[in-house]
């Protein structure tokens, strides 16, 4: 059976543009995959707390050695690496604030970036210990930054998942939607268009892997 995770990060929660659109993605796959399970992670009802130096602290900690409250926050992180772990797809709701990604993601981030279990240090290099998934990410944006050196939020989720491992990742833009109701149409109608595209590729790559 396969499993996706569902992860959005729109300040809206399930009313922001972004989670409309991988909600367009998760329906199409789903009727495509009847029996699968949708994992949903919502970091704007449901926040990963901010990093701080009493939890990576306890993420540094051996687990023989932890207090109750660092096998806490521990065992948080855990649950979220377990998460990941579990999916065959990884769904991406990626708003752009302020020239970056929201806040609550970067925190989810800094919880699922842990040195021995989603990454490790080898003589080459770091390696990613997250492997083999299919990762498709929804940008939705109020202006235009998509292949120009201003769009610094792409190479930076990029680089992230890549540093899991997770170096399958798809990009889906909504752009312009802050640049007047027939360019937000445009633009809305362009990524469906592009998610039902890639939905239905996901299916045959998926079938081809079964
Ligand atoms: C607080 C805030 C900051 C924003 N900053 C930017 C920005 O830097 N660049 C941009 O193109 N759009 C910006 N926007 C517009 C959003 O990218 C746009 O509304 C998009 O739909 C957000 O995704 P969401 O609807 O999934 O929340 C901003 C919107 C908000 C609410």
């Amino acid at each position: 059976m396969k499993t996706l995770l569902q992860i959005q990060s729109s300040l809206f929660t399930s009313g922001g543009q972004s989670s409309a659109l991988s909600r367009e993605f998760v329906d199409a796959w789903t009727a495509e995959n009847p029996g699968a399970r949708v994992i949903r992670r919502d970091l704007a009802a449901d926040p990963v707390p901010h990093l701080t130096a009493e939890r990576f602290q306890a993420f540094l900690a051996k687990p023989e050695t932890r207090t109750p409250e660092q096998q806490a926050i521990a065992g948080y992180s855990d649950a979220l690496i377990a998460e990941l772990q579990a999916a065959d797809v990884i769904v991406i709701g990626l708003p752009m604030y302020n020239f970056g990604l929201p806040s609550t993601l970067k925190a989810y981030f800094d919880h699922i970036a842990r040195a021995g279990i989603t990454f490790r240090y080898t003589e080459k290099g770091p390696q990613g210990l997250v492997n083999g998934k299919k990762v498709y990410v929804f940008a939705a944006r109020g202006g235009l930054y998509a292949g120009t050196p201003l769009d610094t939020q792409t190479a930076y989720v990029r680089d992230f998942l890549r540093f899991l491992g997770l170096d399958d990742v798809e990009f889906v833009y909504a752009e312009g939607l802050a640049m007047g109701d027939a360019r937000k149409a445009d633009a809305l109608q362009a990524a469906s268009l592009a998610i039902r595209r890639i939905a239905a590729q996901g299916v045959e790559a998926l079938a081809e892997a079964a």
